[in-house]
């Protein structure tokens, strides 16, 4: 007997679909699905102690059907107070959760170790996705790690040399794609998967593995949930899976309130901000998505209905900052705190330093903004312009 049952559910129409079921969009409406759970039990903050650090503590709340779980050992990432940010931003509490400590870097591992599990347990060969880059290092190395080909779709020239190294080292077939990430993906959707499993987070299992980020937060900050989470948003499939992590413990009874979630976008690629600041019912066009930080550099986010609810849901807001103020964020992060990211992790800081100014967020704020990918990712020169080398004697 499966210690849990999992379902795929349509989040429009309700339509259902078996959990192993190969199917990215509902076959009646069309719309996204989402991975639901039933569990026998549930984790609690006493019943964690001495599991291992990894994701895979919660696992009450993580599928246990595979045959075998694809794991680097992902998740459990540290979570640093920053009380000089605290008092430049002008908030009480400051923290800053590391996912690029991850095992590639970012907190993709967590989707992939998921979703390239549940590859292996349908049979998949071969596995694909359309990435910005850390996606695409992210399921190279659980490929990898499982014996899977792997396949990936990028934006020539658009993604950071890190990223692609990374995939290049880990051997994936790597297309590049004249145009952007939303023509990569476009590419990789209208092929239907046919001959490999594809791991975009239109995949609700990555969803599944992501949302444990919420659950370290709750168990990080003592079971608490009095605090503002700031993601910076691309696919918006992160924000997404937080609020599911959030509701999910809410849903077991084990916190009362959940967080209020900030989506932080670059202002040259900003649908869901645009969409909610201006009341938009659906997302507007956005044919050239342009931005320094370049994992969020998406027009057509594949998620955002998803996204947009976790925003509305928690009673959050998004905001959208400029490619100066991305750049301001990190250089202060880094400079104040000693503590670095790819620039897309730092957009959440220049949100929350926005939001504090217009007053949306007060002076007595605990805030926490999620670092979402290394700084060996991206050491574009633009990054640390502001210091030059000199010469020495
Ligand atoms: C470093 C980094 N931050 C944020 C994001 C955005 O995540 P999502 O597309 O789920 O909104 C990405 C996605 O590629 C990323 O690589
Ligand atoms: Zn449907």
């Amino acid at each position: 007997m499966p210690r849990e049952e999992y379902v795929l559910v349509c989040i429009s129409c309700g339509e259902s679909y078996p959990r192993e079921e190969v199917v990215y969009r509902c076959r009646r409406c069309g719309d996204l699905l989402e991975a639901r759970i039933s569990p026998g039990g549930v984790f609690r903050l006493d019943t964690l102690i001495g599991r291992v650090h990894s994701m895979w503590r919660y696992r009450e709340l993580l599928p246990s059907f595979f045959n075998r779980i694809v794991s680097l050992g992902e998740g459990y990432t540290t979570l640093v107070k920053a009380d000089k940010l605290a008092k430049v931003v002008g908030v009480r509490e400051f923290y800053v959760k590391l996912e690029g400590l991850n095992p590639t870097g970012s907190f993709k591992d967590r989707g992939m170790s998921v979703g390239v599990s549940m590859a292996c347990m349908i049979g998949a060969k071969s596995v694909v996705c359309a990435s910005t880059g850390n996606t695409s290092a992210s399921l190279a190395a659980y490929a990898a790690r499982a014996g899977l080909e792997c396949q990936v779709y990028i934006p020539e020239g658009k993604i950071a040399w890190g990223k692609l190294f990374q995939a290049r080292m880990f051997g994936a077939k790597i297309y590049q794609v004249a145009g952007s990430f939303d023509d990569a993906l476009k590419r990789v959707m209208a092929r239907g998967g046919e001959d490999a499993y594809i791991l975009n987070s239109v995949n609700p299992w990555r969803i599944e593995g992501q949302k444990t980020a919420a659950f370290e937060l709750w168990e990080q900050m003592g079971g608490k949930t009095d605090y503002v989470v700031a993601l910076p948003v691309g696919n918006s499939g992160n924000i997404a899976a937080y609020w599911k992590g959030f509701k999910e413990l809410q849903e077991h009874g084990l916190i009362n309130d959940t967080p209020r979630l900030v989506g932080v976008q670059a202002e040259g690629a900003s649908p869901i901000a645009e969409m909610l600041t201006r009341g938009l019912e659906s997302l507007p066009d956005w044919p050239n998505p342009e931005t320094i930080a370049t994992a969020i550099r998406i027009g057509r986010p594949i998620n955002w209905k998803k996204g947009v609810r976790a925003i509305r849901d928690s009673g959050g807001t998004a905001v959208k900052a400029r490619d100066e103020e991305i750049l301001d964020a990190l250089r202060l992060l880094a400079t104040t705190e000693g503590i670095a990211t790819e620039p897309a992790g730092a957009t959440p800081i220049a949100g929350v330093k926005k939001l504090v100014e217009e007053g949306w967020l007060g002076r007595d704020e605990k805030v926490i903004c999620i670092a979402t990918g290394n700084m060996l990712k991206d050491t574009n020169e633009a990054l640390v312009s502001w210091n030059k080398p000199q010469k020495g004697d």
